[in-house]
């Protein structure tokens, strides 16, 4: 399974209780070339609204709505500042207003071309206007095309803390191309690696053995190997999503480095890229594993490597304020009603959800 050769790989979420009971994950070097043709054929009088950053749209989205308005569509180009800042009511109102002063319909289209903050922010707005529109998700980064444009989870942030705001929005489709990953800047990659990562530890013995023997390629941006992660990545998330469409249970795996990660994203206010974030928590919330006596230090040493040979860090920052670390560890606690929610490794590729970690062992990671 981790070997063979990568052409057009496609993937379905099937969801049980939604309106939709599934949609397709398309996944190919070059779609973007072929894709307006495909959609504006798709989307045939519907209007359709995309929303973009600035840097994705002088790569590419200025491109691709040339391309579709070539082939007949009716499209508005709207245009967001890069960045977690655009993650906001503000900027949603923006859009709201922008799509109904285009005359925005319940048969439009919001398309997405863009990280994951273009990806939670567009479906957040597809989810809200005239209660819930069609959204498709372009994903251009490697932690969109990994993990966030899968699963449905669109939102934006509060002053209180990260995707406060949301809402479950299912896309008609997602549509992958490893190709655009090559003008993305390094720490971007990283950041993608790191959810990458997760994924295997959290859920496939076999796919983090495979990061393992291919993390020196990968860190060099192979694009063979990248189209395979970002294959088995999404399957594995597809699977979870599947089975757990509004994380109830099975689907918190997904947050394995996130409980610790958020709260570094939190108290050093957002100045750590989410994946090195994610990836220092990882390590620690391994490490509390192992203190508890569920992780072998072998396993432990093995994610630790993994993530060093990817350029990812695997320590808490040192300049951590403990009280603000403590106290961003709380809203956390508080949003998932009560108790300590960790999501702990119990082997390289198997985790448990919902372990209670006893204070003192949060504080010796400190
Ligand atoms: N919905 C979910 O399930 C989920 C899961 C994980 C993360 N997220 C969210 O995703 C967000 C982070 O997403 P991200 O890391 O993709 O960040 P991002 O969307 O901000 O993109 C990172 C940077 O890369 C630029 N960029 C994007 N594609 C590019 C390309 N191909 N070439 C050059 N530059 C490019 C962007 O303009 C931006 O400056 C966070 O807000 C996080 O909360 C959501
Ligand atoms: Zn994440």
């Amino acid at each position: 399974m981790w070997s063979h050769d990568m052409e057009m790989k496609n993937i379905r979420v099937r969801l049980t209780p939604s309106t939709r009971t599934s949609y397709a994950i398309q996944i190919k070097s070059g779609l973007l070339v072929s894709l307006p043709a495909t959609l504006a054929s798709a989307y045939r009088g519907r209007r359709i609204f995309i929303i973009t950053d600035a840097n994705v749209a002088a790569y590419y989205a200025s491109r691709f709505h040339r391309r579709i308005v070539q082939e007949g569509a009716e499209t508005v180009l709207l245009e967001v500042a890069p960045g977690e800042l655009s993650k906001s009511h503000a900027v949603v109102h923006a859009l709201h207003t922008k799509l109904l002063a285009y005359g925005v319909r319940r048969d439009s289209v919001v398309m997405a071309i863009g990280g994951g903050v273009v990806g939670d922010l567009a479906g957040y707005v597809a989810a809200t206007i005239l209660r819930g529109i069609s959204y498709v998700h372009i994903p251009t980064t490697l932690l969109a095309q990994v993990d966030s444009s899968v699963g449905g989870k669109v939102g934006i942030n509060h002053a209180r803390g990260k995707n406060l705001i949301g809402a479950f929005h299912q896309p008609d489709g997602v549509f992958i191309d490893p190709d655009v990953l090559h003008t993305l800047p390094a720490v971007e990659f990283r950041n993608g690696l790191a959810e990458g990562v997760k994924i295997a530890a959290a859920l496939d013995g076999g796919f983090f053995e495979y990061l393992e023997r291919s993390s020196f390629a990968l860190r060099k941006g192979n694009t063979r190997l990248l189209s395979q992660v970002i294959h088995t990545a999404v399957g594995l998330k597809a699977g979870v999503v599947s089975r757990d469409e509004r994380e109830q249970g099975l689907r918190k795996v997904l947050n394995l480095g996130h409980t610790l990660g958020h709260a570094v994203e939190s108290a050093t206010g957002y100045a750590i890229p989410h994946g090195y974030a994610i990836a220092a928590g990882m390590a620690a919330e391994a490490k509390i594993a192992v203190d508890m006596g569920f992780l072998r230090s072998k396993e432990y040493r093995r994610l630790v490597t993994v993530l060093q040979t990817l350029r990812l860090p695997t320590r808490l920052p040192g300049s951590l304020n403990r009280k603000t670390f403590l106290g961003a560890l709380n809203v956390d606690k508080k949003a998932e009603g009560g108790g300590t929610r960790f999501v702990l490794l119990k082997s390289i590729g198997e985790s448990m959800i919902g372990v209670d970690v006893p204070q003192n062992l949060i504080e010796a990671v400190l």
